[in-house]
């Protein structure tokens, strides 16, 4: 049996890789990479796929950029013309992106079966597409891969089959120490556009942002740059800049201050070379809370919701909502006593993956 994995959007790549790997080492069943194109420059897509081993995607349905709709809808256009031809045993989708919920629509009316991996996951924040796009792929997913108790919980309000839920852990941690360990083997790091941040500065901070929340009115921007300039004082910040958030960065005219140093966005191991030993990171990223848990690093998370509260519960992570007055102190203790380490969930431990591959084998056997 083949079974589709999509990818679509940077996040999914990590996700996809520790699964292909898997796939691989147990040899039960075939698949076929699906990259939908939702994130089509070279430095969001193409260096995730070489880097992360990933082999090159078998289609490309090339269906990037537009308006929520438009990018939904050219996805799931070509993707039910590929399903046509092509009737796949299983279609593997991750996480929460536009990508996720276009093509298990399209599958699930194609009678094929949808696997989704890091299913109920929830905000309850409905003003994020990422909450809505969970919440449809979770309403027609035959098979849930769990990552954390809170997503079993919701799940089980939601009224559906248990016996189709699974507690695996994470794809994602698997992905960050099998990197984190490749990077200690990795003698000379020149190579990595990170590295010279690091050369020169002993101490500094990492910044991402990219959540529409945060990003798309000048407001709120101005909110978190007045919080960059505060930190900046005190600790040199690097951000590497998603293209929609330095986009936004001009068009409103935004002083994010001297102390903060913007670079392009990176290369998966030039970006963990650079987190991994930073002070403090300051996000609005899902798939970092996540990371910087399993690695045990201090983050601070500006949003006023999560939806992976294992992070907050036992890892690294604090929400600290929008507000500078909460989440200055907040990074301002992290710099000067070490912030919150935390430990790696359980079940987080590499692992993931096999499971996944396991439990479907048998299903799909
Ligand atoms: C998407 C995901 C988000 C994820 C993020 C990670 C959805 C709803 N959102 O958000 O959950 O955390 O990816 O990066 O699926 N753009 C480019 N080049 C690219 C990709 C995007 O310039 O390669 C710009 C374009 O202006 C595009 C805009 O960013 O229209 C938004 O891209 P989109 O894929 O819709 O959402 P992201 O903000 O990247």
């Amino acid at each position: 049996p083949c079974i589709h994995l999509i990818a679509g959007a940077r996040p999914n790549f990590m996700k996809i890789a520790p699964i292909v790997r898997a796939l691989q080492a147990d040899g039960r069943l075939a698949w076929k990479i699906i990259h939908t194109g939702q994130h089509y420059d070279r430095d969001m897509n193409e260096v995730f796929f070489e880097e992360l081993g990933i082999p090159a995607p078998d289609v490309r349905l090339g269906c990037g950029g537009g308006s929520h709709a438009e990018q939904t809808g050219k996805i799931m256009q070509a993707y039910e013309a590929l399903i046509a031809t092509d009737k796949p045993a299983a279609c593997l989708v991750v996480g929460d992106v536009n990508s996720t919920a276009a093509c298990s629509i399209v599958a699930k009316k194609a009678c094929v079966p949808v696997a989704h991996v890091e299913a109920g996951l929830r905000s309850g924040d409905m003003s994020m597409p990422e909450e809505i796009n969970r919440l449809v792929t979770d309403a027609i997913t035959d098979w849930f891969f769990v990552t954390e108790p809170s997503a079993r919980q919701h799940l089980a309000r939601e009224g559906k089959d248990m016996g189709a839920v699974w507690d695996v852990g994470h794809v994602m941690a698997d992905n960050v120490l099998y990197q984190a360990e490749k990077l200690k083997l990795t003698a000379d790091t020149s190579g990595l556009e990170s590295d010279a941040y690091k050369r020169r500065h002993a101490r500094y901070g990492v910044v991402t942002l990219h959540r529409p929340s945060n990003v798309d009115s000048a407001e709120a921007l101005e909110r978190i740059a007045s919080v960059l300039r505060a930190v900046s004082q005190e600790l040199p910040l690097v951000f590497p800049v998603h293209p929609r958030t330095r986009a936004n960065i001009e068009k409103f005219g935004i002083d994010l201050g001297a102390g903060v140093e913007l670079m392009g966005p990176q290369a998966y191991m030039s970006f963990l070379h650079l987190w991994k030993d930073a002070l403090v990171i300051l996000t609005d990223s899902g798939g970092l809370q996540e990371e910087s848990t399993a690695l045990g690093v201090p983050c601070i998370t500006m949003r006023e919701n999560t939806e992976r509260p294992i992070t907050v519960d036992e890892g690294s992570n604090v929400l600290a909502g929008t507000d500078p007055a909460v989440i200055i102190p907040l990074a301002l203790d992290a710099i000067r006593n070490g912030g919150k380490r935390g430990r790696r969930p359980e079940l987080w431990d590499g692992k993931s993956a096999e499971r996944i591959v396991s439990i479907l084998a048998e299903r799909l056997a």
